[in-house]
């Protein structure tokens, strides 16, 4: 096989600018194999545009239909688990959007069919492509950073107006999304955290819901997680805050890194500082150091390239970027840092099935009183589709 067979499930803004690459030929190894989406108007729109190509009104039809080896799943979050599940049972091949679901339960069924499944799963955790972070992880698993001390990042640059929340009538909503900046823009970073330091035992944390905007889910976030070994975590999100900044600091005993502003700064230091704590004879010096800066320009787009080693996986046996089963993590932080906020306790992880069973018990009451409030004061549905990937996706310094 020299290509594989892609089919796309939800071609709204995402959906349609992985479309838009794929069948303009920029994604070697991905052909466009067929398409679908629920609204009548982007099927008509689609049918149009792309003739010859079936468009599908039901996932489940277009992954059974034979036409696909592989789909990619851009529905909201909460369809999510249900398509990759559905696909894997079926032996097809399936890269899902960013977050792996809405909740950590329904993510477990999806892992689940992973592991009985042929076919590969992966997850659009596009920033992990991002050279500053892959070399921040190249030092750290080379022991650069040494014992793990502290991570805080504090990511207040996802600013988002109202006309954005009011660009659909899922958006922000605990019935449509299932949570705000936490479930929709967070994601990419609280999985590069995890991906970088490893996963807390404990997280405690305080959201705020429509702090900023004519929204009834959090639009302001603060986590502070801890490990096994003393090691402390603190995040820091908002989408109301403007100017924002993206600044993440990773420090362990052995060094020190500094991203910010497309650069990475890290300080090694000549003595390990547990060790130079206690041999030191001054009070107040501080280990010697040595500075190195990187700078990196991402030549190509990160969408493009986690699409590109999705394809080499399934064709060429490449070994995955972002495999869909890590998509968990990212989302045990975040459905522990909701339990955590709505219930006033900190949480450990991995999350106890009775947690699991808490924050799904609570995330229903939420959208139960949200619908009892009747529909969102939105306007709903004007999500067109880019032709191409937007800023707005990328990693922002
Ligand atoms: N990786 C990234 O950088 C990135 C960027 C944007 C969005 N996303 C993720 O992609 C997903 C979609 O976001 P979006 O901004 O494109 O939303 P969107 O509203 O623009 O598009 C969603 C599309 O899915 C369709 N749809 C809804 N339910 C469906 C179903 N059951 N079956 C088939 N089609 C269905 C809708 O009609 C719509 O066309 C979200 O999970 C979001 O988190 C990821």
């Amino acid at each position: 096989m020299e290509n594989i067979r892609v089919g796309i499930i939800g071609v709204g803004n995402i959906g349609y600018a992985h479309l838009s690459c794929i069948a303009k030929g920029g994604i070697r190894g991905m052909t466009l194999g067929a398409l679908c989406d629920i609204a009548p108007a982007k099927r008509e729109r689609l049918a149009s545009e792309f003739p010859g190509i079936r468009i599908f009104e039901d996932g489940d039809e277009l992954i059974s239909s034979g036409l696909v080896d592989a789909v990619i799943v851009a529905t909201p979050h909460y369809f999510h688990p249900h398509f990759v599940k559905y696909a894997l049972e079926r032996g097809v091949h399936v890269l899902s959007e960013k977050p792996a679901g809405v909740s950590v339960s329904e993510v477990i069924k999806a892992n689940g069919a992973a592991a009985e499944s042929k076919a590969l799963y992966g997850i659009m955790f596009n920033q992990r492509t991002d050279p500053l972070f892959r070399k921040a992880k190249e030092i750290i698993d080379g022991g650069g950073i040494g014992e793990p001390k502290r991570l805080v990042w504090i990511v207040t640059n996802w600013y988002r107006t109202q006309s954005y929340y009011d660009s659909g009538s899922w958006r922000a909503t605990w019935n449509g999304e299932g949570g705000g900046v936490l479930i929709n823009q967070a994601p990419h970073n609280i999985d590069i955290w995890q991906w970088l330091f490893g996963m807390p035992a404990k997280v405690t944390a305080f959201c705020h819901e429509g702090l900023y905007h004519d929204i009834g889910v959090e639009d302001d976030a603060t986590i502070y997680a801890e490990y096994e070994n003393g090691a402390s975590a603190v995040f820091i999100t908002t989408t109301g805050e403007a100017p924002g900044t993206n600044r993440l600091e990773i420090s362990g005993d052995k060094g020190k890194l500094v991203l910010e502003k497309n650069e990475l700064r890290y300080t090694k230091l000549g003595i390990p500082e547990r060790e130079f704590c206690f041999t030191e004879k001054t009070s107040s010096g501080i280990p010697p150091t040595e500075e190195f800066v990187c700078k990196f320009d991402q030549t190509r787009d990160g969408h493009e390239l986690i699409l590109e080693n999705f394809a080499s996986a399934v064709l060429e046996n490449a070994s995955m970027i972002a495999p869909g089963t890590d998509g968990i993590n990212e989302l045990s932080i975040t459905n522990a840092a909701f339990l955590s906020s709505w219930t006033g306790k900190t949480v450990e992880l991995p999350l106890s099935a009775e947690d699991i069973a808490g924050f799904d018990r609570l995330l229903e009451e939420k959208r139960t009183e949200e619908k009892a409030r009747g529909p969102e004061n939105r306007k709903g549905g004007k999500a067109t589709g880019k032709s191409e990937y937007i800023k707005r996706w990328s990693v922002k310094w």
